[in-house]
């Protein structure tokens, strides 16, 4: 059989949907990590295992989602209503992603989602094996999955396994808050390489090696247990070409039309995320407000199209996240709303990808103003949709696409006059300007897209098994 790569992660591309009429649909997935590769796992005779993103389905059922599934190389993992609840919303996200975040207040330390995180592991560990054949490299990605790799090492010595953070790897004197801190980095240095999105995540991962297991590292290299293993830094880009594409396409043209005022009439400032407290979504509207105030002849003029997509509800933090976001928009609105004019239009939902792709060829500028974030690929979309180089992107130094987008208008969200000040350049920029900075980022954008950055990843991964090899 020929050798294939499995691709794993908790989320599929995919996401299953049980309808009131309980049939079942199938929908994209939201994410970076699920649409950044969705484009490269469907080559050869490779495969992604993952959760499909429901619970509870009775035999028929998971026997329908494996068929329709295996068409496009995708297989999956079934959870039960209570793993989802421990493992996915509990140990996942209620305490690696705010910890991860730096969001400590945020954090709960519980033993029972704990042993839910180990056993959901394992899971995924005994699904991978009924897959796996010796030559296969395993791709193992994020925070949900930190032990698996461990795991895999175990069952397969010999595996080749990669693992991939795409959330940020907080410094050691975060980390060592984590009750399990050991376990977890045991856990992760199963993989031959262990990828992160910057050089400051990948140091902080090495400092907690060091500090809590006493491996030293030397240019990215740790001996564990006489097994070579390599940590380095990969920035994750996009599929490009889609997105320039797609921006001149017909059918993001008629979206255009179709949006006709809300980006014709006005200029408009697009901000989408996920809904997460990580992505300032409320800083980013207290600094609007202000924006608006400071500089009242932009009101009537300029709207922000605040777009964000439904995440992890059943979590309390994001459940009073999204109340305080409509409470927010509701008093933006009140204020300075006129007959003809809303300073904010709110979609709480996802768009297709030909609406998204209208909303980043059409806004003047995107404010992407993350307190915390691995790397961000919406900014890395936007540069790819502005196949005219106008339209400015405002980027908050705390997401890892900072590091290469240096021609971004770079703030700091926690400063609110930054917000205002950059959005007052940004409405004000000339046209030239805008182009000489958008051209460098695309530039960038389109050399590093993400098939170069699956190739960096695995001609590493090939070279460090060779090196293995080499040492025995
Ligand atoms: N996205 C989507 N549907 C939407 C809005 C956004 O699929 O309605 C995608 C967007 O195109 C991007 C991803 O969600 O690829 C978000 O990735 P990012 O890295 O910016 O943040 P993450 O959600 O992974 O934290
Ligand atoms: C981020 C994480 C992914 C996750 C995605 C969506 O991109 O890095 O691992 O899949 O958010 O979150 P969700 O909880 O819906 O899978």
């Amino acid at each position: 059989m020929a050798k294939k790569t499995i691709i794993v992660s908790n989320r599929l591309p995919v996401t299953v949907n049980k309808n009131a009429d309980n049939s079942l649909s199938f929908h994209p997935s939201s994410g970076g990590l699920a649409t950044g590769l969705s484009t490269t796992y469907k080559q050869g005779g490779n495969l992604w295992i993952g959760w499909p993103g429901t619970y509870d389905h009775d035999q028929k059922e998971q026997e329908h989602i494996a068929k329709e599934l295996k068409k496009d190389n995708m297989a999956p993992v079934f959870l039960t209503k209570n793993e989802v609840k421990k493992f996915y919303e509990g140990y996942s996200n209620k305490t690696l992603w705010p910890l991860f975040h730096y969001f400590t207040e945020y954090a709960t330390y519980e033993l029972d989602l704990w042993d839910a995180y180990v056993h959901v592991n394992q899971l995924f560990c005994n699904a991978i094996l009924d897959h796996a054949e010796p030559e296969d490299t395993i791709w193992v990605h994020d925070y949900q999955l930190l032990l698996l790799p461990g795991m895999l090492r175990d069952a397969l010595p010999n595996a080749t396994i990669g693992f991939f953070q795409h959330i940020p790897f907080p410094s050691y004197e975060i980390f060592r808050l984590l009750p399990w801190r050991k376990e977890t980095l045991d856990g992760v240095l199963g993989a031959d390489l262990i990828g992160f999105h910057t050089y400051d995540d990948m140091r902080h991962f090495l400092s907690s090696v060091n500090r809590l297991l006493g491996y030293d590292s030397s240019l990215g290299l740790v001996k564990v247990k006489n097994r070579l293993v390599s940590v380095d830094a990969f920035p994750m880009g996009i599929d490009y070409d889609k997105f320039e594409q797609a921006a001149d396409s017909s059918k993001t043209k008629q979206k255009v039309i179709a949006y006709g005022d809300l980006l014709s009439k006005n200029k408009s400032i697009l901000s989408i995320d996920r809904l997460d407290y990580s992505k300032g979504i409320k800083h980013r509207l207290l600094g609007f407000d202000k924006f608006l105030s400071r500089y009242p002849e932009y009101q009537g003029v300029v709207s922000l199209i605040l777009l964000v997509v439904p995440s992890r509800d059943k979590v309390d933090q994001y459940q009073h996240l999204k109340e305080e976001i409509d409470t927010l928009v509701g008093k933006v609105n009140g204020k300075y709303s006129r007959m003809n004019w809303s300073p904010i239009h709110y979609f709480y939902r996802s768009f297709s990808f030909e609406g998204l792709s209208a909303l980043y060829k059409a806004s003047d500028v995107a404010l992407v103003t993350p307190l915390r974030d691995g790397m961000n690929l919406v900014c890395k979309e936007y540069v790819a949709s502005k196949t005219d180089q106008q339209g400015v992107l405002i980027l908050s130094e705390m997401a890892g696409a900072a590091k290469e987008l240096s021609e971004a208008i770079l703030i700091n969200p926690n400063d609110e006059n930054q917000i205002v000040d950059a959005l007052y350049s940004a409405l004000t920029m000339p046209e030239e300007e805008q182009r000489s900075r958008m051209k460098e980022m695309q530039k960038k954008v389109r050399r590093y897209n993400v098939h170069r950055w699956v190739e960096i990843f695995m001609n590493q991964l090939d070279n460090i098994k060779e090196r293995q090899t080499a040492m025995n």
